[in-house]
């Protein structure tokens, strides 16, 4: 359909018809009203009559081909306009072949895997009748208190808008209306949600316009550039205004500025939201304010269905502000193929097929190697193969690895570490206890696993936190692992035997009592369906770990927010001529944190040789290279992720103490040497001014190259 028909059918739409299809209601809504006509249940205690239901434009959370289809066609067959539903859910790591969470493979730091993992996601998706995912989530996260950071790829600007671009490319596809087996995206949360004060999920957001645009704002923008179909809002304030209320954010700088014409929704509940933030006196002004802010689509609450119409009528909200949102949901609808083919891609046959098959359990398998981070590694692993090992913890047998989002991700389909592990080491080289629960554990339990560590030469504990202690709604203001476990590790060091541990986890973790207890620490995060397959190949050396992290390990909680990208301060620690005490500095802790961003160990050794600039001089015409050689130093094959960092010495505002700007992933034999070699351009030193215009200065900046964003050489060129 071209912009005039849907204009046409617009025209002949009554106001309530429009607004209904505003409205996003999840799936028992569409269970219909009962024989005797009676509404009851969600549709009674929301206010929403049957012909809301009829009218309304998109359903949250079916899936199953069968069911879906099913759906559509008793909807179209009432909707007097024969409007198809636009189907939505959250495929956030997977649909039942569940990835690793996007933490984890931010840590990969592989674009490629990341894409193949949302194309996976968004086939499975699609074959069981979803067109729409609310993903990927790109909200910048710098507080591990947030149980929400496992959904992020860290905190990073530069390596989030590669991952953003990457997960929109991998789920859209080339063309939603042939591709029926790929699924439109939405990129959430707009905006700044990972800047929670104190990490309390919900809480405000107070930034500057320059930390959002500089820091916050570019990984969304990223996935728009990418092509993402629809955006959602945020629950947080973002100046004073909560984001589905933000006319400047949405209208001034979503849509004008950055020219987004695709669909606005706002987040779970958020429109009515804006009465407890203190923005709206009722669910009147809460539709008034959303609707002039330009949210299309309202989740799960009833405040445009219920008031927009009266609004429309009294004239305070002008009906062409319905007439827009009711256009973009067409449209898109349209650009799905949805008015010829309503089912699209939901089908039962393809459902059995594609669901959980061989490959994209291989796929996982893959992406879970390659984000697992070695954290430590003192001569424990890879496991020597004549070794008897005990396999001890809450996450030893257990199938909670899948982690929050994992939409239909079954525990009981995920590879236990136990089984895994035992497979690989064979017969009788393996004992396995429990030990403790996540969070509480009884004598006995630490009895067996004393006794079964007692015979074995090595040890390997399987930790964490469970998948509720991370998530939407899942802050800690302690961020260690809990106290039992945190026990049983002290019990088992005490036999002083070699001890790796393996964290099963949604957020960097205060490690006090774990790191400086232990030979090995490998962070596994929530692995997904083949996490247990992973890991084993991982502990046994079958495969190497080549993950870095891409969000600081803090020190303790106290240092929280720590970040790489920080400023220096007028006082930084380390300088010439500071001072004993008057410097910015923790009288009781470092300021680094214990792992620093880009940090992770492999089974071999690289060194790296000096970085070589092409010229110390660059302009805006001409793009310098710097060259650095790595060389596996080591005993075995390994993949190092060689990582570039900038510092603009001197800028009209302060600048961050480094900024990643590029990485190069060199596959190396034992002794082989190889050249990362990075462009570097004028283009990449622009930053937000006083004024917010993006540009460089020229003068000096500092280039580091190195493993992490720590250990690194330096050297130097001036922009001219
Ligand atoms: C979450 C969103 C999610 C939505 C729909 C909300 O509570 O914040 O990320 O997409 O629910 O499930």
């Amino acid at each position: 359909m071209d912009n005039q028909q849907f204009l046409g059918l617009i025209g002949k739409m009554t106001l309530e018809e429009k607004i209904a299809q505003l409205v996003q209601l999840a799936a028992p809504f569409y269970e219909g009203v009962s024989d005797e006509g009676q509404i009851t249940g969600p549709m009674e205690a929301m206010g929403i009559t049957d012909s809301m239901v009829t009218n309304s434009g998109s359903i949250l959370g079916y899936a199953g081909a069968a069911g879906a289809i099913a759906v559509q066609e008793a909807h179209l067959k009432k909707n007097p306009h024969g409007i198809p539903l636009l189907f939505m859910a959250d495929i956030v790591h997977g649909f039942r072949t569940i990835f690793p969470v996007p933490l984890a493979i931010g840590c990969s730091w592989d674009l490629e895997l990341a894409e193949k993992s949302s194309e996976i996601a968004a086939r499975e998706a699609a074959v069981s009748g979803i067109h729409v995912t609310f993903a990927p989530m790109v909200d910048l996260v710098r507080d591990p208190r947030w149980g929400r950071v496992m959904e992020s790829t860290g905190e990073d600007p530069y390596l989030n808008s590669l991952f953003a671009r990457a997960f929109v490319r991998g789920t859209q596809g080339d063309n939603l209306k042939e591709e029926v087996e790929r699924v439109a995206a939405c990129v959430k949360h707009f905006a700044a949600y990972g800047a929670a004060e104190a990490g309390r999920d919900y809480n405000t957001v107070d930034l500057s316009e320059r930390q959002m645009r500089e820091y916050y704002l570019p990984a969304y923008k990223a996935a728009l550039d990418e092509g993402c179909e629809m955006v959602m809002t945020s629950f947080n304030t973002v100046d004073g205004i909560p984001a589905s209320a933000n006319e400047k954010l949405m209208r001034g700088l979503l849509r004008e500025e950055w020219g987004f014409d695709g669909v606005l929704i706002s987040d779970w509940g958020a429109v009515k939201e804006l009465i407890p933030h203190g923005v709206a006196e009722d669910e009147r002004e809460a539709a008034y304010r959303a609707i002039r802010a330009g949210v299309d689509i309202e989740m799960m609450t009833a405040c445009y269905v219920h008031e927009l119409p009266e609004l429309v009528r009294s004239g305070r909200v002008d009906e062409a502000l319905v007439d827009e949102a009711v256009l973009r949901i067409l449209q898109l609808k349209d650009k799905l193929g949805l008015f010829e083919n309503p089912h699209r891609g939901a089908n039962p046959e393809r459902e059995a097929e594609v669901i959980f098959s061989r490959e994209h359990r291989d796929a996982a398998y893959e992406l879970a190697v390659k984000s697992t981070v070695l954290l430590k590694n003192e001569g424990v692993l890879p496991l020597r193969p004549e070794a008897k090992a005990a396999l001890i913890g809450p996450f030893a047998s257990s199938g909670d690895i899948l982690g929050p989002w994992s939409w239909d991700g079954r525990k009981e389909d995920a590879v236990k570490l136990d089984r895994a592990l035992a497979e690989r080491l064979g017969e009788g080289r393996l004992t396995v206890a429990e030990g403790c629960g996540v969070e509480s554990g009884t004598e006995e339990q630490l009895q067996e696993a004393l006794a079964a560590a007692g015979g074995a030469d090595v040890i390997v504990l399987a930790l964490g936190e469970d998948s509720d202690m991370s998530g939407e709604a899942g802050s800690r203001s302690d961020i260690r692992l809990p106290q039992v476990q945190l026990d049983l590790i002290a019990r088992i060091a005490e036999l002083g035997k070699p001890v790796a541990a393996v964290l099963f986890n949604g957020r960097p973790l205060d490690l006090h009592g774990v790191y400086d207890r232990v030979d090995a620490v490998v962070e596994a995060w929530f692995p997904g369906s083949e996490g247990g397959a992973a890991i084993a190949d991982i502990l046994i050396g079958a495969a190497d770990p080549s993950a870095r992290l891409t969000m600081s390990f803090p020190h303790s909680v106290g240092q929280v927010p720590v970040y790489y990208n920080h400023y220096n301060t007028g006082r930084p620690q380390g300088a010439p001529d500071a001072q004993v005490r008057y410097v910015s500095q923790y009288l009781d802790a470092p300021n680094e944190p214990l792992l620093p961003f880009g940090f992770g160990l492999s089974y071999t050794t690289f060194e790296y040789g000096a970085p070589a600039l092409s010229s110390d001089e660059m302009t805006a015409e001409s793009p310098i290279t710097i060259t650095v050689d790595v060389t596996n130093t080591g005993a075995r094959a390994g993949i190092e992720t060689v990582q570039l960092y900038v510092r603009d010495v001197a800028g009209e505002v302060v600048r961050p103490v480094r900024e990643l700007k590029g990485y190069a992933k060199l596959e190396l034999a034992p002794g082989e040497r190889g050249t990362a070699v990075f462009t570097l351009s004028e283009e990449q030193l622009r930053y937000h001014h006083s004024d917010l215009s993006f540009k460089s200065d020229p003068g000096r900046f500092e280039i580091f190259v190195g493993p992490n964003s720590r250990d690194t050489s330096n050297a130097s060129f001036k922009l001219i």
